[in-house]
């Protein structure tokens, strides 16, 4: 098994909230709670899901911290999407070993997808943990909590068909106050044969779509200014009313009530599989100005016959049609990402070849790219064999990495002498005199701060270009 770094982070340059990557909870208000440290590794929706626990032990005396070393509970969320994310919490788990001995009374818990896929087994393979929690449990963790506290070793890896959390406000940590994550649905019933997902987040299943628009709202109230509406495959959101109160809400329908909310709150959506995005989705895109024209629509291969050995139900031309679709009904500015996976299972040059020029057809602006990492359990460990050696993964990772990175400099170029409203979101990282934002098409935005402030629309004209950002100057007025 390869132990490839699989995930590049080329092109965003101000934008790390990405994958694999860990981030730390912040400092709460609080002089006589218990302190909480929380470590979130993966998607956007295990960052959205630390939230939600932050939320239900702050109703059970706990506060969050960003030290370590004052943490009496430490929680790791972790991944499991590729062996190397597991690997970054197994190195975790081992630099806290020190701490722990000095510590004694230190609890660790390990929450999220590997905790879920290794179950029972995480406690016997790293010593170190008191408590495993899966993603459907965490309802349970003050319970848990009392266990691990009472010197036993506690486990909840129950998967729910039911559980979305949906009456739980969480607590946003690491937040610019602007953009926020709302999780829409949980689990997945797709089977994508080199996915450990359907495994560790269980069934599908959408959330009330009133308790979406109620977060939403409260969001907008307090000054955030866009949403991103999360699950594994928002376009299968499907809400079926109660009692017969409401007819099913689809994604189509959920887009337009939040999009409805206010003109002023942006609303993005992440993931789409190729299968599910409807003309309808594209159409409320389309009718409302304040849904951001930007789909990330992962492909994970451009040959036929690897989309088939992936089980992911659609061929290279069928995802064609589905980028000329989105290109006819919201035109050729809306911004398409890919997900890319190189090196599976059988993969020739020529199969290869077939990912390299589905991207030259569709000329994505930004990818998310992957060597194979073959995951225990999933349909393709089972009946695949991972016989593309590392090197070859790899050099043809970086060779979809280049391409992605020259369509990206030219999509980026399309941007050049053109107004584009921005909704600034920090100061730029590089310097406290530029701040930075989106556009429509999620591409960041530099330019002078000028009297602009965080959660301020700015029209900006862009005027240069990396294959990462686009820069440029506040104007007065849209120009046409
Ligand atoms: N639900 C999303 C993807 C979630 S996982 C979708 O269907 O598109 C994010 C990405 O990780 C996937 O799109 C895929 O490109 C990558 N990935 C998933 N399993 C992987 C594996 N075993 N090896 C390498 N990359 C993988
Ligand atoms: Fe995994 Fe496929 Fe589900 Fe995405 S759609 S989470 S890749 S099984
Ligand atoms: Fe990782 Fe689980 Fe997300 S495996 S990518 S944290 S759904």
């Amino acid at each position: 098994m390869s132990l490839i770094t699989s995930r590049l982070e080329i092109l965003k340059e101000e934008d790390k909230k990405d994958l694999d990557v860990a981030r730390v909870s912040v400092d709460e208000e609080s002089s006589n709670k218990r302190k909480l440290y929380i470590e979130s590794y993966g998607c956007q929706m295990n960052f959205a899901d630390s939230e939600i626990v932050a939320s239900i032990l702050r109703e059970n005396g706990f506060a969050t911290t960003s030290k370590i070393e004052e943490a009496e509970l430490i929680l790791l969320n972790t991944c499991a999407i590729r062996e190397n994310a597991e690997q970054k919490v197994r190195n975790r788990l081992q630099h806290l070993v020190p701490m722990k001995k000095k510590r004694q009374q230190v609890k660790i818990g390990v929450l999220g997808c590997m905790a879920e896929r290794l179950k029972t087994k995480f406690l016997e393979e790293e010593k170190i943990v008191d408590m495993v929690v899966g993603p459907d449990a965490y309802r349970d963790l003050p319970n848990l909590i009392n266990e691990v506290e009472d010197g036993q070793k506690a486990v909840n890896v129950f998967l729910s068909r039911e559980e979305t959390y949906a009456d739980i406000t969480p607590i946003r940590l690491d937040s610019n106050g602007v953009t926020a994550f709302i999780s829409i649905m949980r689990g997945c019933d797709n089977m994508c044969s080199f996915c450990v997902v359907p495994y560790t987040r269980g069934r599908e299943r959408s959330r009330d779509p009133f308790s979406i628009v109620k977060e939403a709202t409260e969001l907008f109230e307090q000054g955030y200014r866009e949403v991103t509406l999360l699950g594994q495959n928002v376009d299968s959101y499907k809400w079926k009313g109660v009692n017969g109160e409401l007819n099913t809400t689809t994604f189509a329908n959920l887009l337009e009530m939040v999009a409805s909310i206010n003109p002023d709150l942006r609303v993005r959506f992440s993931t789409s599989h190729p299968k599910d995005i409807t003309d309808d989705v594209l159409y409320a895109m389309k009718k409302h100005e304040n849904v951001c024209k930007y789909i990330h629509l992962p492909a994970q291969s451009g040959s036929s016959r690897i989309l088939d050995l992936m089980n992911r139900t659609y061929d290279r031309e069928w995802y064609m049609g589905k980028i000329d679709r989105i290109r006819e009904i919201l035109g050729v500015e809306c911004g398409i990402s890919q997900d890319m996976i190189t090196g599976f299972c059988t993969e020739t040059e020529e199969d290869h070849h077939d990912t390299l020029s589905l991207m030259d057809y569709v000329k994505y602006d930004y990818g998310y790219m992957f060597a194979y990492s073959e995951r225990p359990n999933t349909p393709a460990a089972k009946k695949l064999t991972d016989d593309i050696p590392a090197e070859v993964k790899n050099r043809r990772l970086t060779e979809v990495i280049a391409k992605q990175q020259l369509h990206s400099l030219e999509r980026n170029q399309m941007a050049i002498g053109k107004v584009h409203k921005i909704l600034v979101e920090g100061f730029s990282k590089r310097s406290a005199e530029h701040l930075c934002g989106r556009n429509d098409q999620n591409k960041m935005v530099v330019f002078p701060k000028e009297n602009f402030k965080k959660g301020d629309y700015v029209n900006v004209l862009v005027t240069e270009c990396t294959a990462a950002t686009l820069i440029g100057k506040a104007v007065e007025e849209v120009l046409v």
